[in-house]
């Protein structure tokens, strides 16, 4: 028991710095690309997205909401009206079925901010026309 305690002890050592590292307050586009994976079932990104269950995420901020044409939206979608920054974004998220009830996105949502942080990272490599896009 002892030695598992010491190991673990080690481990959590060791994975320190990485920790450190993910604090940073910018978002980490590879870390939210595996973030995305738990949109991937719905949602497309990049040059060949299409429309699946939900519609494609690509120029998502700065655009108004439930705007992809070809894409059917809610009711509720369609009343939610606002334009996706990285707040509204942030707010939608955390809880999509609580600040849009009636959504047809049926998803928990994601509670952890730095996860949120490093899926707009992500999200944003996919806008063209976001202010920080040209790097
Ligand atoms: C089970 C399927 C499903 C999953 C998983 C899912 N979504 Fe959705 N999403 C939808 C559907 C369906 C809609 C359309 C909602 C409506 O019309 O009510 C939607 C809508 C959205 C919108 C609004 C888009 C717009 O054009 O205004 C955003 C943003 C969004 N989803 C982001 C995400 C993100 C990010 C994830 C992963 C963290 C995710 N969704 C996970 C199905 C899903």
């Amino acid at each position: 028991m002892r030695n598992l305690y010491l190991a673990a002890a080690t481990a959590a050592l060791l994975a320190a710095p990485h920790l450190a590292m993910a604090q940073e307050v910018e978002g980490d586009p590879e870390a939210g690309q595996r973030v995305f994976n738990q949109c991937r079932a719905c949602h497309q990104v990049g040059e060949n997205a299409r429309n699946l269950v939900g519609p494609v995420l690509n120029d998502l901020f700065g655009r108004e909401s439930a705007s992809v044409e070809d894409y059917n939206y809610s009711q509720a979608m369609q009343d939610y009206d606002v334009t996706w920054t990285h707040e509204t974004f942030r707010t939608y998220i955390k809880d999509p079925r609580g600040e849009v009830p009636g959504t047809k996105m049926v998803f928990a949502g994601i509670k952890n901010d730095e996860q949120i942080t490093d899926l707009i990272a992500y999200l944003e490599q996919f806008d063209d026309d976001s202010d920080d896009a040209a790097q």
